[in-house]
C-alpha cells in the first residue's frame, strides 16, 4: 500500500476539502440575483438531492432542480447545521405542539434543547452510547400526543448511531411525524428519507459531503411544507424571520433564495457534491463503514473501551475512552508532534475519550497512517500497547 506522509486530519467534522471546492470558493464576486448563481444554485440543489439519497434533479436552472420524481424538496440554509435544524423545528411546530426527543448524546441533547424554544417537549435521555430503549419509544407514541419525534440520527458526541428503520416504522404506526438532524449521517452512511417516510431532515456541509463550514440543508416533503404553510396562515407560527420556510420556498422554483445567500459557500458546495456523485454515494458509505469497522477492530484489539452500544457504532465517526492515566494531553501532542488531529470529547467525558472521524473524503491510507501516529503518541506517554500490524485492519 502507498504510504502516506502528510497532514493526518481525522476529525468528524469539520473536514478537509478537495482542490475543487477550495478553488470554486475563491471565485470573484457574482451578483446574488443573476444568472451565474441560479447556475450554481441549481447545481447545489442537484447535489443535495443526491447527497440525500432522494430522486435525482438536472443540475440546470429553471429545471425545478430543488424537486424530483418523489415527495421531497431540498433547500440550502446559509448557516450551519444547527441553523437548518432550527428552520425545521421553529417552523414546523406549534407552541403548544409536543414532541418527542430520545437522545444518547450532546448533539441530541441539543435537539431537545432547540425544541424547548419552540414547542413543549418529552426528553427522555439515555447514557451517552446506548441504543434507545424502544419498548420505551412505542409506550410513548402509544399516548398518540406526539406531533413528532426528532433524533440526532448519528450522534457525533458518542459515536452511535440510532436505529432509525425501527424508529421510523414505530412513527408510521403511530402515524407521527419523523425528523432527523442527519448532520453526520447524510452523505456518510445509509439514509433513507422515503422509504422511512421522514418528514425532513437536516445536514451540514462540512460533514460527510465535505463541504464548507457555514452552509447547510434540509430536505423536506410536502406534509411537512403544508404542516408550516397551515401554522402560518393560522398566525400560530413561532417567532422567525431569516429562517422562515414559507419566505424560502417562495424562491424555490426561480433557483433563488430570500436574502443573500452565502454565495461562495454554495459553489464550494456544489464542486464537493460533484465529487461524492463521482465516487458514487453507495461507495461512500461502504468506505466510510470500512474506514470505521478498521478503526474499531484495531481499538479494541489495542485494548481500547468504546463507549457506543457493539450493535450500533457509527460509520462516520468513532469515540475511544483514554486508557487509565492518558488525557487531552496525547491529542496536544499528537497534532504538535505527529501533524494528526482527532478531536476531544464534551461535557462529562471531556479530557476522558477522544473520537477519530471516518467521514467525507478520507482514505484508507490517511486512516492508517494516522492510525499508526496514535499508537506511536500513546507509546509517548507511556501507554504500552500490544503489536498490531495496522494495515492489516483496513
Ligand atoms: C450530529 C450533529 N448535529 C448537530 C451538529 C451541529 O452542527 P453545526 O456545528 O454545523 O451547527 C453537529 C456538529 O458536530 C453534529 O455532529
Amino acid at each position: 500500500m502507498a504510504d502516506y506522509d502528510g497532514d493526518c486530519f481525522l476529525v468528524p467534522g469539520p473536514v478537509r476539502m478537495n482542490q475543487a471546492c477550495l478553488d470554486a470558493m475563491a471565485t470573484p464576486v457574482i451578483t446574488a440575483r443573476g444568472a451565474e448563481f441560479r447556475a450554481v444554485m441549481a447545481d447545489l440543489n442537484s447535489g443535495l438531492r443526491y447527497a440525500f439519497n432522494l430522486a435525482p434533479s438536472r443540475p440546470e436552472m429553471k429545471t425545478q432542480s430543488w424537486s424530483g420524481e418523489d415527495d421531497y424538496k431540498v433547500m440550502a440554509v446559509s448557516g450551519s447545521g444547527t441553523a437548518a435544524m432550527e428552520m425545521i423545528i421553529a417552523n414546523r411546530f406549534r407552541p403548544n405542539d409536543l414532541v418527542l426527543v430520545p437522545t444518547n448524546g450532546k448533539f441530541g441533547e441539543r435537539v431537545a434543547e432547540m425544541c424547548k424554544r419552540f414547542c413543549n417537549v418529552k426528553h427522555i435521555k439515555y447514557e451517552w452510547g446506548r441504543a434507545f430503549d424502544l419498548y420505551e419509544l412505542e409506550q410513548q407514541l402509544e399516548r398518540k400526543c406526539y406531533e413528532a419525534v426528532l433524533i440526532c440520527h448519528n450522534e457525533t458526541s458518542s459515536g452511535i448511531t440510532q436505529d432509525a428503520p425501527s424508529i421510523a416504522e414505530m412513527c408510521n404506526r403511530y402515524e407521527t411525524s419523523f425528523i432527523l438532524d442527519g448532520i453526520t449521517s447524510i452523505g456518510g452512511l445509509p439514509v433513507n428519507l422515503e422509504d422511512w417516510n421522514v418528514e425532513a431532515a437536516a445536514m451540514g456541509a462540512q460533514k460527510c459531503t465535505a463541504g464548507p463550514s457555514g452552509i447547510a440543508a434540509i430536505a423536506f416533503n410536502s406534509h411537512f411544507y403544508e404542516r408550516c404553510k397551515a401554522i402560518k396562515e393560522q398566525g400560530d407560527v413561532n417567532a422567525l424571520f431569516y429562517l422562515d420556510l414559507i419566505s424560502a420556498h417562495k424562491k424555490g422554483d426561480d433557483d433563488q433564495t430570500p436574502w443573500t445567500p452565502a454565495i461562495n459557500l454554495a459553489m464550494g458546495w456544489a464542486a464537493a457534491l460533484n465529487a461524492l456523485k463521482a465516487e458514487g454515494l453507495n461507495n461512500r458509505w461502504q468506505r466510510c463503514q470500512e474506514l470505521s469497522t478498521g478503526v474499531q477492530n484495531l481499538f479494541l484489539d489495542l485494548g481500547f473501551d468504546l463507549p457506543a452500544d457493539i450493535s450500533q457504532r457509527s460509520a462516520t465517526v468513532t469515540a475511544v475512552m483514554y486508557p487509565e492515566g492518558i488525557d487531552d494531553r496525547w491529542r496536544s501532542d499528537l497534532k504538535e508532534n505527529y501533524a494528526t488531529q482527532v478531536i476531544g470529547a464534551q461535557d462529562h467525558l471531556k479530557g476522558k475519550m477522544f473520537r477519530i472521524g471516518s467521514m467525507g473524503e478520507t482514505t484508507k491510507e490517511e486512516m492508517i497512517e494516522g492510525c499508526k501516529r496514535m499508537i506511536l503518541c500513546f507509546k509517548d506517554h507511556g501507554h504500552e500497547l500490544p503489536q498490531v500490524d495496522v494495515d492489516s485492519y483496513f
